[in-house]
């Protein structure tokens, strides 16, 4: 029997499964390999490629057109390259390509192409602009229905809040960038927004971009626009500096841009003009930048993602959001300020949550923070009978990770099954294990909130094998 090339199977199911088209050459200009994601894209059969001269296949290209063509000649990989083109069905494919020399011993071999076809995302993002565009086209300001925040919306007491609130406050009428740092729900938007509208750029646009989850070429096209371009296939395109001149632009999550991005929106920056993709113009501009990062920030450029002198720039006026569980004297205020919220909304008259509820918000850390509060207060209140007053604990039914029920302690699966004084002793146990915990290993302080003697509990310990470290 033949022997099976197990490397021949796995790169032939590679080949045949993945989304992303492949296509190799050899130095001859011959198709090697050329799978059905770039047979699909190309609108082409593999039939018609394999094995064949690229450019009887291609006649349209030529030395200077054809990446592949280009590499085996420069023997230099082409990175990331956003290409447009029709293909061979009338289909507009816009991808991301790169193209790689291989190398047999220092000679050249072949060239290999993959192509990631983003011509959906590019849809979605042209789509994006137009519906900006369009928003700030009829946008009057007097009774638009968009919400537009003010520093009146923003909940907090807290010192480290007041000192953060005081400063934006401070920064409204600066054109100076803003940088703002905080986890995930903090108000970042909440506070860029209020910035803007506290501010003399009230009447401009606001516009707010996020720089996660759209591909570099895209995002480069979204900011600072396009040229229409015959070989690049683009259309003429105002980018959201442009929409926002005069006003506002938030880049929401600036150390998701990448570092290649992140040195042309830099160079914008100092030298107050941009140029779109294609273009030869400069276009000035007068934009305010506020930025925001949920990574703090002097960590994103330790670890690569944000560059030094871009920070520099943004860093003007730095604001950082203190998470919900350093600020936990706000929350009482919070869950008042969206239980009136929500009462409107869903028709119900509650006045505030009870004690063991507000008891259970203190313990718990709220790593999605004041969203995840406002999340857990809706979700009450639409579960909550009409006649309620007080949201209890039964009214979370959402979130129980948020109301640890001493009760469910119970109910705990490692208890079941078990003799009684076993059982019991078990329940006991973690009862005072939670005490001591609570009272910093204090016996005396333990004992008193158990209600029994030190010397009783003392005892416990030792039959439970504990001791208050
Ligand atoms: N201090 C606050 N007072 C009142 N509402 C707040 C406060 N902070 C946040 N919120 C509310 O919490 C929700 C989340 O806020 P926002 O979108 O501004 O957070 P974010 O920091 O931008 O979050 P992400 O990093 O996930 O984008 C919003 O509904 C906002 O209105
Ligand atoms: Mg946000």
């Amino acid at each position: 029997m033949r022997k099976i090339d197990l490397n021949e199977i796995i790169l032939q199911n590679i080949l045949h499964h993945t989304d992303i088209g492949i296509h190799v050459i050899d130095k001859d200009r011959r198709t090697i390999a050329y799978n059905d994601a770039m047979a699909k894209l190309e609108g082409l059969k593999k039939e018609q490629v394999m094995n064949k001269d690229l450019l009887k296949v291609f006649p349209s290209l030529n030395e200077n057109t054809s990446t592949l063509i280009k590499v085996l000649t420069t023997k230099e990989p082409i990175v990331d390259e956003t290409q447009t083109y029709i293909n061979y069905k009338g289909e507009k494919i816009v991808s991301i390509n790169s193209t790689i020399p291989l190398f047999y011993k220092d000679e050249i071999v072949g060239a290999l192409e993959i192509a990631k076809n983003i011509t959906y995302l590019k849809r979605l993002s042209d789509k994006l602009m137009d519906l900006q565009h369009e928003l700030k086209n009829t946008k009057k300001r007097k009774n638009n229905r968009i919400k537009n925040y003010t520093f009146d919306d923003i909940i907090g007491n807290n010192e480290k809040m007041i000192n953060a609130i005081e400063i934006a406050k401070r920064a409204s009428n600066s054109p100076s960038s803003v940088l703002i740092y905080g986890e995930t729900g903090t108000g970042k938007e909440l506070f860029a927004q209020s910035i803007h509208t506290g501010g003399i750029r009230r009447d401009k646009p606001f516009i707010a971009q996020n720089c996660a989850a759209i591909p570099e070429a895209l995002l480069e096209g979204i900011l600072f626009g396009t040229e229409k371009g015959g070989f690049t296939g683009a259309v003429e395109r105002e980018g959201i500096f442009q929409q926002a001149d005069g006003g506002t632009l938030l880049l929401d999550e600036i150390n998701s841009m990448s570092l290649g991005l992140q040195a042309k929106l830099l160079r914008v920056l100092q030298e107050g003009y941009i140029r779109r993709i294609g273009g030869l113009k400069d276009i000035p501009i007068d934009v305010r930048i506020i930025a925001t990062t949920n990574e703090e920030p002097l960590e994103s450029i330790k670890n690569g993602t944000l560059r030094k002198d871009l920070f520099y720039r943004l860093n003007v006026v730095y604001l950082r959001i203190p998470p919900l569980r350093e600020r936990k004297d706000d929350i009482i205020l919070l869950c008042n300020h969206f239980i009136k919220k929500f009462n409107i909304m869903l028709g119900k008259n509650i006045v505030g949550v009870e004690d063991h509820v507000l008891e259970a918000f203190y313990q718990y850390s709220w790593p999605g923070n004041v969203r995840e509060l406002e999340n857990a207060i809706e979700g009450a209140m639409n579960y909550a009978p009409y006649d309620r007053r007080y949201l209890t604990k039964e009214d979370f039914i959402s979130c129980p990770h948020i109301m640890k029920d001493e009760d469910s302690v119970i109910l705990d699966e490692k208890y079941i099954d078990r003799p009684l004084p076993d059982y019991l002793d078990m329940i006991e146990k973690d009862i005072i294990v939670k005490a001591l915990e609570n009272s910093k290993n204090n016996i005396s302080k333990a004992a008193k909130k158990l209600g029994i003697k030190r010397q009783t509990l003392q005892h416990k310990l030792k039959k439970y094998g504990l001791s208050a470290k």
